[in-house]
């Protein structure tokens, strides 16, 4: 059986990596053989990359050259990394991929979406992710999660920034309803696995709907 291509996104401090874990063992469950991944990162060159932007001074990199990396990241990762493991038939659960460009550098720093769009077709126009998980908390929230962690070069900007970026993710959302299917992060921990699990399985048993 073919694999599926699985992504989640959000702000910082909503949960992704529980959820990911859960998702991951929700397939592992039922057979599946899963990759999990992450963006920036998911190769040596991406994770280099990763590393030397969240360790920068805010405001060093403009709001191009940040576009520019984050898909420069992403097409070495498709090419080495996630398309191989489609081919072999692997669910490929990546944290973030292209809607987070659109949410940080296209809501966050205002970069053109015509651009984005641009960039898109050119590295991925073949391959969209056939499941987007997004994991949604108003700004405050997920910020006050984290305030106790040392803050890296997205993590120093503002409430206003972070808001910029979830009205980006919602409105996707909105425009992608069948792909994107939004959980609200701010209920308790138990209820948003559970809806994690449902949204899974409606996936998995009725997954011709969404290719
Ligand atoms: P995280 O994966 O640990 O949340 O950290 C990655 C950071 O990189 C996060 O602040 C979001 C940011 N990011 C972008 O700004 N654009 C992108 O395209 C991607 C994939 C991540």
């Amino acid at each position: 059986m073919p694999g599926a291509f699985i992504t989640i996104e959000g702000l910082e401090g909503v949960g992704k990596s529980t959820c990911l874990d859960i998702i991951k063992n929700e397939l592992s469950k039922h057979g599946h053989k899963v990759l999990v991944t992450r963006e920036p990162g998911g190769t040596q060159l991406g994770e280099k990359l990763r590393e030397w932007i969240l360790s920068g001074e805010p405001g060093s990199l403009s709001a191009k050259t940040e576009v520019m990396l984050m898909f420069a990241a992403r097409s070495h990762h498709l090419e080495k990394v996630i398309r191989p493991a489609l081919d072999k038939d692997y669910w490929v659960i990546c944290d973030r991929f292209t809607d987070a460009t659109f949410a940080y550098q296209g809501g966050g720093r205002g970069a053109s979406r015509e651009w984005l769009e641009n960039l898109k077709k050119m590295i991925h126009v073949d391959l969209e992710p056939h499941l987007t998980l997004l994991l949604d908390a108003p700004a405050e929230v997920g910020l006050a999660r984290i305030a106790n962690r040392e803050a890296d070069y997205f993590e120093r900007e503002d409430k206003d920034f972070y808001r910029r970026v979830r009205e980006v993710y919602l409105e996707i959302s909105i425009s992608e309803p069948k792909r994107v299917k939004v959980i609200n992060a701010t209920k308790p921990i138990d209820q948003v696995n559970d809806r994690l699990i449902a949204v899974i399985n409606e996936f998995l048993f009725h997954r011709e709907t969404y290719l």
